[in-house]
């Protein structure tokens, strides 16, 4: 069998275990992931596309609220399998968003500012005595969609696993704290050893390794922007690769958000890594790794003149807008050049794959 976006692989997760610290602001966990028997194949700078089911328990309340039986069969509207109300709602559809359509069928004004950032659960709650077509219903939501989280291992190294490094996303919705679908699954509602985690390998054509090792790497990763790097280095260490590894990590607090500080330090005491660290909050001022990156600009710069590739992992926007500034920025002071050279040499490096971006 092939397991691919439509036909998904049941893999469980092995391990878990948190990379925050108590006392942290945020919640972030590894996530082994057993893939054994699946003929999965990956490589490093891919990503696993994860079909996370809704929490059941809001399905409960969307359920309840409406007075629907969870045991309703229901087709779904565009493939035609059959499904219990229940299970089509956990499984299938995006209750973190109401269509317009679906707004309409049940509201004369959909402009009104006051629906626009109604969920399902908002909206069963405001037209529960509203009658409804369950059909017109279900065709109405927007489908569920895959979450997409980097590996983060070397499938040289660990050929049966897919590890991740996922941060839980938390948000306040009207008086109630949230949890991000996919995250809250791998974080806290699956069972290890247990919940069918539903997966597929999305591979990435250009965040890759170079095929010539030894080729030297500046690695930019704040936050979760960190996990592919752990699949690259591990799969540089496998291959004995010559050339130098140089990484930027940030987080909120040293103390409590050092993910996987022991495996890099483990490689900084091998001389295999140099580590460059920014906690934002560990001081009256933010420092990001954009910051430390100009502070180190002479060596940014040698670096890149001698052919080395730079990688940018993580937030889109503004981490990786910002580091982009800072490298145009260490091209003009270090490199000595005009703003229109600069920019025509980061489009260079671009062109000849030597500035690698990642990013969400
Ligand atoms: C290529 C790629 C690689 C990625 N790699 C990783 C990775 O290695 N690790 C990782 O943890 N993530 C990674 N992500 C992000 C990941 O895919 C998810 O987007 C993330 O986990 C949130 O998904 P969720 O289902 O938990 O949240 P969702 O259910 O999608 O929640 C997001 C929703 O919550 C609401 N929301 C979220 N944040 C806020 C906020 N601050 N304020 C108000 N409302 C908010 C919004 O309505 C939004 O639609 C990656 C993304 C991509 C595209
Ligand atoms: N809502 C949530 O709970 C939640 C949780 C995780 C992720 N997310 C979302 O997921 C995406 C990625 O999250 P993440 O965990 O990888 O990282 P992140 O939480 O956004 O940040 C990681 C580190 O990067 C710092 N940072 C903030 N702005 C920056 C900038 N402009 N340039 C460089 N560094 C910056 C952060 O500092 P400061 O935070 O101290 O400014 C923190 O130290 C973001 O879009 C984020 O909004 C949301």
């Amino acid at each position: 069998m092939n397991y691919n976006r439509t036909h998904p692989f049941l893999a469980k997760i092995k391990e878990r275990y948190p990379l925050t610290q108590s006392g942290s602001t945020k919640s972030t966990f590894h996530c082994t992931l057993d893939i054994t028997g699946s003929g999965l194949t990956y490589k490093s700078g891919d990503s696993l596309g994860i079909y996370a089911p809704n929490d059941p328990l809001f399905v409960e309340r969307i359920l309840q609220a409406f007075k629907l039986d969870p045991s309703t069969p229901v087709l779904h509207p565009r493939t035609g399998g059959s499904f219990t109300l229940k299970s089509y709602l956990e499984t299938q559809a995006n209750l973190s968003r109401v269509t317009t359509s679906l707004l309409r069928s049940f509201y004369p004004n959909p402009e009104d500012k006051t629906v626009s950032s109604m969920d399902v659960l908002d909206l069963a709650l405001r037209f529960r005595h509203q009658p409804f077509d369950l059909t017109e219903f279900i065709s109405n939501l927007s489908p569920l969609l895959p979450r997409f989280y980097s590996v983060a291992s070397s499938q040289a190294l660990h050929p049966h696993e897919v590890h991740l490094l996922v941060t839980l996303t938390t948000f306040q919705h009207g008086n109630e704290k949230r949890y991000g679908v996919a995250s809250h699954f791998l974080c806290h509602r699956a069972r290890e050893n247990e919940t069918p985690i539903p997966c597929y390998v999305h591979p990435t054509h250009h965040f890759t390794l170079p095929a010539d090792s030894t080729t030297s790497l500046i690695m930019i990763g704040p936050g979760t922007g960190v996990a592919p790097y752990r699949a690259f280095l591990q799969e540089r260490m496998y291959q004995n690769a010559t050339g130098k590894n140089w990484l930027f990590f940030g987080e909120r607090n040293r103390k409590t958000d050092f993910y996987y500080e022991e495996y890099w330090k483990g490689l900084q005491e091998q001389n295999q890594l140099i580590l460059d660290l920014v906690f934002s909050r560990d001081q009256a001022h933010k420092i990001y790794v954009q910051h430390r990156l100009l502070e180190k600009g002479a060596q940014v710069w040698e670096w890149l003149e001698k052919g080395a590739l730079f990688y940018v992992c993580g937030d889109a926007d503004p981490m990786a807008k910002e580091v982009e500034a800072a490298v145009l920025q260490i091209c003009t002071t270090q490199g000595r050049l005009s703003q229109d050279a600069a920019k025509a040499y980061l489009r260079k490096l671009r062109q000849e794959k030597r500035y690698l971006t990642d990013v969400y």
